[in-house]
């Protein structure tokens, strides 16, 4: 056995199918090389109020298929002040805790960055729908996520059919496109507007639109990433410039709730109890990763170098060609 006897654990920024799996995970792996687990509420933001509860074995023997955080989680505005991470730091150290374990996005690790300072061991694990962690090839609830837009925008559309409209539907993922970019392609968008591509124009767009009402289309599909424009004006634009009846819909915070898919569950699983292994092994301020299907463990400071802002460009290019 090491020399670990407590660990804490949190959720924080924004909720992901698969979180609990991974908190599940932490706990069954904890219990098993005699760690006790506290359970901190909010995020970071518990951290700095003290506000924990127990998570033994029988706490989260059942978590797999909930949706949502049992820890619950939050935004903390005031853990990106030193004097509140110095508070979080004591709340740890008073109580004996040896490791924390972070899940999250890129808030979350860049917290964990800055907690390097007070000198507590973090080990992150990425947990966000928009799958926007650079260092790793994927992030817990991107696919629940993918799955329950796709499934929204497939009922969109049997509408849209049956009223010869178009339909602009906002997906979330503000900074990057790969929720709108995959539920667009599998429910095959006429049109896909990301973040990391979008020029402002629109005239493409139209133009396919034209060409389709022209050629007997019955109905159109415009999937667009949140942030990147504005959903009702882009619907009102098509409705002038090409005559289709459009309409927006919104999907918003369904696509972060509902029960995690297998993939959700079982990279949960693998992530929580990678992030326990490399306790064990003594290792310390680390992200969890997937690198080519794998596990993988990055460095903090180091995982913060790999940027990577792009889209797996062919994926982008075949979501060009399949909508041709
Ligand atoms: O968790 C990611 C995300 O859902 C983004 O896609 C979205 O921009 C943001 O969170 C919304 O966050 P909030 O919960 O603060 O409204």
């Amino acid at each position: 056995m090491g020399t670990m006897k407590r660990i804490a654990v949190l959720t924080s920024g924004g909720d992901a199918p698969g979180m609990n799996s991974a908190i599940r995970a932490v706990v069954y792996g904890a219990n098993k090389a005699e760690i006790e687990v506290i359970g901190i509420l909010r995020g970071y933001e518990g951290l700095i109020d003290w506000e924990t509860r127990a998570v033994t074995i029988d706490d989260v023997r059942n978590i797999n298929n909930r949706g949502g955080t049992i820890l619950y989680s939050s935004r903390s505005e005031r853990f990106l002040k030193k004097e509140w991470r110095e508070k979080a730091a004591e709340n740890l150290r008073k109580n004996q805790i040896d490791a924390l374990v972070a899940i999250g996005g890129d808030g979350t690790m860049r917290g964990a960055i800055d907690f390097q300072q007070e000198g507590i061991n973090t080990i992150c694990i990425p947990g966000t729908i928009d799958r926007d962690v650079s260092c790793s090839e994927y992030t817990l609830g991107f696919d629940t996520a993918a799955n329950t837009a796709t499934d929204a925008i497939d009922r969109i559309r049997d509408s849209s059919v049956s009223h010869e409209r178009c339909s602009v539907v906002e997906v979330m993922g503000r900074k990057r496109g790969y929720i709108a970019l995959w539920a667009g392609m599998a429910a095959s968008a006429d049109a896909i507007v990301l973040p990391e591509k979008w020029d402002g124009n629109f005239d493409h767009i139209i133009e396919t639109l034209k060409q389709r009402h022209a050629a007997g289309h019955d109905s159109y599909l415009v999937v667009v990433a949140e942030g990147v424009t504005d959903a009702p004006e882009l619907a009102e634009l098509i409705r002038k410039k090409t005559g289709i009846e459009s309409r927006v819909s919104v999907l918003g915070y369904i696509q972060r709730g509902g029960s995690p898919t297998a993939k959700d569950r079982m990279y949960g699983s693998l992530m929580g109890a990678y992030a326990v292994e490399l306790l064990n092994q003594g290792k310390k301020n680390q992200v969890v990763a997937i690198k080519n299907d794998l596990l993988v463990s990055y460095d903090l400071n180091e995982a913060l170098q790999i940027a990577n802002n792009e889209l797996d460009s062919f994926q982008y290019e075949l979501s060009l060609s399949l909508a041709e």
